[in-house]
């Protein structure tokens, strides 16, 4: 892969092991991504929900290649602390005032592990009687069991090991690397 894995976080061991997805190969499926959304809702109100923080540059990127019109709004979901597997709690920090009554709903999340989070939103979300609710996930994890709703646009399938970059965190680092690089365990 051509990207170059640099220490990332001063003053601590760099973890980032080796890169998974280049931002090249992240940039061109994000443009097919674009292109499948925009396909998929020929009419319509549609509103892009991003699930922060994890989904802010995935966002971005991806709404800038839906050639259609869309409004965007955001949630914040948080169901890890500082460790890198999933506590199951799921606390829901920021629900839009948006009105979801009778609109296309995208929901655009970073990654689908254990499930846990998208099954609490699309639970609430689907009380407000959207039109439409599809999820688009940058990347699935497909270890998820008895998901409420699965993912209809996917970025790329992962690996079973703990990501970071392209809005990824561990512990709020990593967020920030144009690429998708794994974690070593310490
Ligand atoms: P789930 O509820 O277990 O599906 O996890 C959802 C959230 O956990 C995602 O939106 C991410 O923020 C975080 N997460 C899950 N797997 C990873 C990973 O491999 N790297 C970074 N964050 C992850
Ligand atoms: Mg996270």
């Amino acid at each position: 892969m051509s990207a170059r894995v640099e220490p990332v976080v001063p003053g601590s061991v760099d973890r980032v092991s080796g890169v998974a997805i280049s931002a090249e190969q992240i940039a061109a499926r994000v443009k097919e991504l674009g292109q499948e959304i925009a396909d998929h809702y020929p009419t319509g109100d549609l509103l892009v929900l991003g699930l922060l923080k994890g989904s802010f540059i995935f966002l971005g990127d991806l709404v800038r290649n839906i050639p259609r019109p869309m409004q965007v709004d955001f949630l914040v979901a948080s169901s890890y602390g500082s460790g890198t597997t999933t506590s199951g709690e799921v606390r829901l920090v920021y629900d839009p005032e948006t009105h979801l009554e009778g609109r296309h709903i995208l929901l655009v999340e970073d990654i689908v592990d254990s499930g846990n989070t998208l099954n609490r939103l699309v639970r609430v979300l689907r009380q407000r009687k959207p039109r439409s609710l599809d999820i688009c996930a940058l990347l699935h994890k497909r270890i998820a069991k008895g998901l409420e709703l699965e993912a209809r646009f996917v970025g790329f399938d992962a690996p079973p090991l703990f990501l970071v970059g392209y809005g990824l965190d561990h512990a709020e680092n990593y967020r920030h690397l144009p690429y998708i690089a794994s974690l070593k365990e310490l």
